[in-house]
């Protein structure tokens, strides 16, 4: 196995692909959203051996919402569980969770399971994990230059104001963004904070995705040069 000799800070993933490995095996979708919700746990586990400061995942765009009820609602049900069975685990090895998004529109239950876990976590300086929640890229361009104007009347915004005003504020830019399911898009994700952004496509489905490939997806990194538009 190669040495992954240069670890990324930030680590991103746009899990998808639970559906089609439900449909394959004959299950119901959410079925592998549960298989995902094990993708994630193993995720994490990687990134605190691993030592990466930032994990964060795309667990629900302002898109979803248009999949069925159910769907929707067996998603806020595993996440308010995972939330209630991994507490102590993330406590205990130091991760500070953050969920980033439009969280106003969040069942009213899973948000304060959410914040409380958030405030529980807050002091922890292991990896941080941040779970992309009701996120679009362009609500979240929106957001900041609406925020922006309404406390600066006049000015004009630099890049480092929109920094400052998105909800990843505080949190630098992924160094490297993972897409499992052989689809290769960015799909509304973080718009502008994935521009120097190394992107790392895997057939994988998301379900399948555990430290053996992760593992992969480092030395791919570890293998790219940075220019950032320089020679
Ligand atoms: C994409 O697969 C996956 C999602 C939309 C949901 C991902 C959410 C989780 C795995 C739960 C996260 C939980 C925590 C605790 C962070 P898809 O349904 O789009 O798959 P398909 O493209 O095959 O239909």
């Amino acid at each position: 196995m190669e040495d992954i000799i240069k670890i990324p800070q930030h680590v991103s993933i746009i899990m998808d692909g639970n559906g089609r490995w439900a449909q394959s095996r004959g299950l119901e979708r959410l079925e592998g959203h549960k298989e995902g919700v094990e993708s994630v746990r193993a995720a994490l586990e990687f990134a605190v051996e691993m030592k990466i400061k930032y994990l964060s995942l795309f667990a629900f765009s302002t898109e979803n919402w248009g999949r069925p009820t159910s769907e929707v609602q067996g998603l806020w049900t595993l996440m308010f569980k995972a939330i209630e069975r991994e507490a102590k685990y993330l406590i205990k090895n130091r991760v500070r969770v953050l969920m980033l998004g439009n969280l106003q529109q969040i069942p009213e239950d899973l948000r304060m399971a959410i914040q409380g876990l958030m405030d529980a976590t807050a002091d922890c300086g292991g990896t941080t994990l941040i779970v992309m929640l009701n996120y679009s890229g362009k609500w979240d361009l929106i957001q900041a230059a609406n925020r922006f104007a309404g406390e600066n009347p006049g000015k004009e915004m630099t890049p480092e104001d929109m920094d400052r005003y998105l909800v990843t504020a505080g949190v630098p830019d992924p160094d490297l963004l993972i897409r499992t399911s052989g689809e290769e898009r960015i799909s509304n994700y973080m718009l502008w904070q994935t521009a120097y952004t190394e992107f790392y496509f895997t057939d994988t489905l998301w379900p399948d995705f555990r430290k053996k490939e992760f593992r992969l997806a480092l030395e791919a990194y570890a293998r790219r040069d940075r220019r950032y538009g320089k020679v």
